[in-house]
């Protein structure tokens, strides 16, 4: 017998249900996925050495659970933040796991809005963020080019938008990858690609050591969008500048776990990650 299998039949004898069953699918998405602290931190030091001065307001949008949000807010008493988002659910979630941990001034700093981020109406901020590719929802170039138009206004005059994006060769590939974690691997898989459309459908599994699996806890239908692509749009929709951070190799190790900095030229790595900064 397999380990995970009598893992299973031990939890049976113990009257426990499989472990995919009372797993929280938003716990595990954010051990896996995110990293709010440095990305914060990024956000930080990337406006204040842009614009010289610390950014103090923050939209999220896309936000899910809010956990970038909260982190802004728990970073500096003068932090502000806006969060986004059109699942309630997700919303919920957030309320419950993150913002009732923060002390009731932090909470008055933050506003959590249900709404779809093209129509949401929200005060002006320092600093806006689409992450995790979230806006690869829009597959056109005419609802991509609205959509950064509207980011845009929704920022302050020295606002700067931030987006992350990922590429090379294997993001053109149909592929899982695994990555243990304490207590259950992340599965990333790229479902179907289409060269024709750039159409990526992608989805997020969990599996558990008593080998039951939470199967597609989330699912993205994207297009892939390229850096020239969004560095164009971003110009069309009125950003006066727009720089892409390039992940810079790690001194010690030949693996890319560096940090991102602002570049002209990249490398062909087949698996990248970069960001980029669009100023108002
Ligand atoms: C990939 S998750 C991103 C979560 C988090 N921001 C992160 O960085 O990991 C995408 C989120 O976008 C939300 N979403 C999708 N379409 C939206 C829209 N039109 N307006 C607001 N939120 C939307 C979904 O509910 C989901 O929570």
């Amino acid at each position: 017998m397999s380990k995970p299998e009598k893992a299973q039949k031990q939890r049976k004898r113990k009257g426990l249900p499989p472990m995919a069953d009372v797993a929280d699918r938003h716990q595990l998405y954010e051990m896996s996925v995110q990293s709010v602290e440095t990305e914060v931190e990024f956000l930080g030091d990337t406006y204040r050495s842009v614009r010289g001065r610390p950014a103090i307001s923050l939209r999220e949008d896309f936000c899910g659970t809010a956990a970038a949000a909260c982190e802004w807010i728990k970073v500096n008493p003068e932090h502000t933040a806006i969060g986004i988002d059109i699942d309630g659910e997700v919303l919920e979630w957030g309320l419950n796991h993150h913002i009732a941990k923060l002390d009731d001034a932090g909470r008055a700093r933050l506003r959590i809005v249900e709404d779809d981020v093209l129509h949401a109406e929200v005060e002006p901020v320092d600093i806006l963020t689409a992450f995790n590719f979230s806006y690869w929802i829009f597959k056109t170039r005419d609802s991509l080019r609205n959509y950064f138009a509207i980011a845009r206004d929704g920022l302050k005059d020295d606002g700067l938008f931030f987006i992350d994006a990922f590429g090379g060769s294997e993001a053109h590939d149909v592929m899982e990858e695994e990555t243990e974690h304490d207590g259950f691997t992340y599965i990333w898989q790229q479902g179907s690609f289409d060269p024709i459309t750039h159409d990526l459908s992608c989805y997020i599994h969990f599996e558990f050591p008593d080998g039951s699996r939470l199967k597609r806890a989330f699912s993205y239908h994207w297009r892939l969008w390229m850096l020239p692509e969004l560095q164009e749009l971003l110009t069309e929709a009125g950003f006066s500048n727009v720089t892409v951070y390039w992940q810079q190799e790690d001194d010690d190790d030949d693996e890319e776990e560096g940090d991102f900095e602002p570049a002209t030229r990249g490398e062909p790595d087949p698996a990248w990650i970069a960001y980029i900064v669009a100023e108002k």
